[in-house]
């Protein structure tokens, strides 16, 4: 099986979980658009839902498809969101943001009674931090941000470049008009300490560890579909 079909299968096994009348999160990502595609085909038999899109991409691919949308406002409180993730650790701890959705898709899961991630099995690791770890910072100061992260990092013994994501030349500007520093930390053995530090700097609007917030992983590998649980 390639990659994509991977993809379709985690998140056909997460569909099993949406039941009429769910109020559905929706995320971000190849994973999360393989979801929405074959969502939009129960829709088309019949199956009546109502979904919050968690980017301006994933919103043009439900509006596209005939999912039918509606704002995080018009519906606080979610049943369900299905969504992607760069990274899974054995305890459903996440980093998520490599598709630059981070911030919407942490309001959306976290007003959610559950999140469930699809992923392929390249995106389980032991400890988190193979991937360059993605922290949305405010435009305004953006050094004086990187220095502090550097700095709050450097005091939990991780170090590493810390990148200013591009889009071709210029920064990469997230939907809610910030930028996105890509942080290679490597192995990092205590996730809570650093979302703690990063919390604690004002540039900082969020950062990718998704911790204690997902309830279930949907891992598609080569040998079969496996659900990690909470
Ligand atoms: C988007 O910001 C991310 O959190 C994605 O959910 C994550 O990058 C997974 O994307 P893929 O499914 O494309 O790997």
């Amino acid at each position: 099986m390639d990659a994509r079909q991977l993809k379709i299968e985690a998140a056909r096994v997460a569909l099993e979980n949406v039941e009429a009348g769910m109020k559905l999160g929706i995320g971000t990502g190849s994973t999360a658009e393989e979801f929405v595609r074959l969502l939009a085909e129960r829709i088309e038999g019949g199956l009546q839902i109502q979904a919050v899109p968690t980017s301006e991409r994933t919103a043009g691919l439900c509006v596209e498809l005939g999912v039918p949308l509606f704002s995080l406002d018009e519906l606080p409180q979610l049943d369900l969101t299905i969504d992607g993730a760069d990274e899974v650790d054995g305890d459903l701890q996440i980093i998520k943001g490599g598709g630059g959705a981070l911030l919407r898709e942490k309001i959306v899961a976290t007003a959610s009674d559950e999140l469930i991630v699809i992923a392929d099995e390249s995106k389980v690791v032991d400890v988190l931090g193979r991937f360059p770890l993605p922290i949305e910072i405010n435009m305004f100061g953006h050094v004086v941000s990187r220095i502090a992260i550097e700095s709050a990092a450097s005091s939990l013994g991780l170090h590493g470049a810390i990148e200013l994501r591009k889009d071709r030349d210029v920064p990469f500007e997230t939907d809610g008009g910030h930028y996105i520093l890509d942080a290679s930390f490597g192995r990092i053995p205590d996730a809570e300490a650093l979302a703690n530090a990063l919390q604690a700097i004002p540039g900082v609007v969020e950062h990718g560890l998704f911790l204690n917030i997902a309830s279930a992983a949907i891992i598609a590998g080569s040998s079969g579909i496996r659900t990690m649980k909470k």
